[in-house]
């Protein structure tokens, strides 16, 4: 038996509703939205997200699946869907192309990530980006999306967070603050906040070692440090938020895993998802169309993992299967008619199953048990000959006779 990778994994019946689900839900919200699909390829050339996610980032040094072509290109496994998302915005012109700019994307993701429960090297996310609108109404709007996506899922005790990292003008004073208090303190940190003060000393906030937290707490808040445009973009931010009635909790600890991200920074969390419970995570990215070839454009997003919400889901979600009709033929005659009745239902847009193989009533009775029918239509016999069949109504037991040509409107009411 050859097995699945480790970290990957089949999404199967009795699972795969709980996806349907949680991407219904996400695609009617981005309808509603005026947020429009956008389908790009897994692969991208390696430098995409060299550049796009950042060569300072874990992503890019150690996660990537990257690999070279018949052909001698380097090649990645998209890690995560933005660049991909901003390359399209400027391959294609979306910008002139759309009547507005705001796109969704669903599918694989892939990182060489350590698996674990909400952890996996290929996971799914829900991305949604908005570009070129710099007023910080869009930051709510996008916030508002995903907060929507958390609560129409009922998802419980989701959390709300938010920071702003500031921009290139204001951000290397806050980077200073930060080096100059971690450096009197660099020995009291873990090996790894020790290495991660020389290669990317914003990662120190998402340390996870209980010793190191009391000094992480204490140090400098990248929004002590903001510009006076930014400070205001993110007041507003927060009084947008507020007037929509959308709890949120500031957190300088939120500073992201990704180079890009400038301004509004903001996750949800759950609280059921142990360590790994971020079920999603965003933020402004002002400098990245630029970076990736493009004019110099705004953007904005978040992805969701769909296995983060699917775990997440409770357990009254509302996954119900469709409620379907099965027909249990009697006798040679009997098949003929059962065949053409199921086609007749099936075209009239009701959900209908019948048994090829097994012949006996018993077996047939018994595959209608498992698949849950609702109703049983029985074919054959003296009924056939009368043009009736005897439709059972498998909640309650109750048997009758129903004429031929009454068929499908009377199934239709009982599913
Ligand atoms: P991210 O925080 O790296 O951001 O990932 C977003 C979400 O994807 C996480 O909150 C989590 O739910 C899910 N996720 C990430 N890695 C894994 C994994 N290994 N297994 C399962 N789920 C995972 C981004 O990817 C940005 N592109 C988000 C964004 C869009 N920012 C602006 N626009």
């Amino acid at each position: 038996m050859i097995a699945a990778i480790r970290g990957t994994h089949d999404i199967l019946p009795g699972e795969v509703e709980k996806w349907q689900y949680v991407e219904r839900i996400a695609r009617h919200l981005c309808d509603r939205f005026g947020y429009v699909e956008v389908r790009t390829p897994v692969i991208e050339r390696e430098e995409l997200f060299s550049k796009g996610t950042g060569e300072t980032t874990d992503i890019v040094q150690k996660e990537m699946y990257s690999f070279t072509d018949k052909g001698g290109d380097r090649i990645t496994l998209r890690p995560e869907a933005t660049p991909s998302m901003v390359r399209a915005f400027v391959e294609h012109n979306l910008e002139n192309a759309l009547a507005s700019a705001k796109i969704f994307a669903m599918g694989p993701m892939f990182r060489y990530e350590r698996p674990q429960k909400g952890r996996y090297r290929q996971f799914h996310q829900f991305d949604v980006e908005a570009f070129g609108i710099e007023d910080p109404a869009i930051d709510a709007e996008v916030i508002d999306l995903a907060w929507s996506l958390v609560t129409e899922l009922g998802i419980p005790q989701a959390e709300l967070v938010i920071n702003s990292v500031g921009c290139p003008a204001c951000r290397p004073k806050f980077q200073e603050a930060l080096l100059a208090a971690v450096k009197d303190d660099l020995s009291k940190l873990c090996g790894d906040c020790q290495r991660r003060s020389v290669t990317n000393p914003l990662r120190i906030y998402d340390c996870k070692v209980p010793a190191d937290q009391a000094v992480i707490d204490a140090l400098p808040h990248s929004v002590d440090y903001l510009c006076e445009p930014c400070a205001t973009h993110f007041t507003a931010v927060k009084g947008y938020l507020d007037a929509a009635g959308i709890p949120w909790r500031q957190s300088h600890r939120l500073v992201r895993g990704l180079d890009y991200y400038t301004r509004t920074t903001f996750e949800i969390l759950g609280q059921t998802l142990g360590a790994q419970n971020a079920l999603l995570g965003g933020g402004r990215y002002d400098g990245l169309v630029k970076t990736l070839g493009g004019a110099d454009r705004t953007g904005i997003g978040f992805a969701a993992g769909l296995e983060r919400l699917v775990l997440a889901l409770p357990d009254a979600a509302p996954i119900a299967a469709t409620p379907r009709a099965f027909i249990v033929a009697i006798g040679e005659d009997g098949r003929t008619a059962a065949w053409t009745l199921l086609r007749s239902l099936r075209r009239a847009g009701l959900a209908a199953q019948m048994e090829f193989d097994a012949r006996s009533v018993r077996a047939q009775m018994k595959r209608a048990d498992r698949l849950a029918a609702r109703v049983t239509l029985i074919v054959g016999g003296d009924e056939l000959a009368r043009g009736e069949i005897t439709l059972r109504d498998m909640v309650t037991g109750d048997q009758h006779a129903i004429a031929h040509d009454a068929i499908v409107e009377t199934v239709r009411t009982y599913l």
